[in-house]
């Protein structure tokens, strides 16, 4: 006996609807997904430590070093390049982001003659202490970023992920 292979017209709308449905929803989830994964996926990458300079080279006045590492965007590897602030406060490495927190410009030590004990930043006159507390009445309203860091073999390693400080 032969079967009846025919679909009906009801039946083919039903597949295909289903699989448009289908392909338009793993669209919007997939997405989802992988945003709520991602980070988790990354941690390793968070806690990877680049060596940007020797302690001995540090002193009590920061000095500008460049933080370069490689950034995983999903789709491309980007370089990265920050410039850190680095110098000892007694025998502990201090790294400061140069990111000023008002808007994001580039902070320089030392560059406001009426300051020069200070951070400034020349975008709309903020200035931070040397510790990387904001100097109230500027622009700023919280202190430059920290870097997580260690010592090893002399050398300073910095995380990638500067952190507000508390
Ligand atoms: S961006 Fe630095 S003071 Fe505005």
């Amino acid at each position: 006996m032969e079967k009846n292979h025919n679909v009906s017209r009801r039946q083919f709308l039903t597949y295909t609807l289903t699989g448009v449905g289908g392909f338009m929803a793993a669209g919007v989830v997939m997405p989802m997904v992988r945003f709520a994964v991602d980070p988790l996926l990354q941690a390793d990458a968070a806690d990877d430590m680049v060596d940007v300079a020797a302690v001995d080279e540090l002193t009590e006045v920061p000095q500008a070093y460049d933080l370069e590492y490689e950034q995983d965007q999903g789709w491309h590897i980007e370089q990265v390049s920050e410039t850190v602030w680095l110098f000892l406060e007694g025998d502990e490495v201090v790294a400061l982001s140069s990111v000023c927190t008002h808007l994001g410009c580039t902070v320089n030590w030392g560059t406001d003659p009426d300051n020069p004990e200070q951070f400034f930043c020349p975008c709309h006159l903020g200035r931070f202490e040397r510790d990387g507390n904001n100097v109230p009445g500027t622009p700023p309203t919280e202190p430059l970023h920290r870097y997580p860091l260690e010592v090893r073999d002399g050398r300073v390693f910095l995380g990638t992920n500067a952190q507000p400080q508390i």
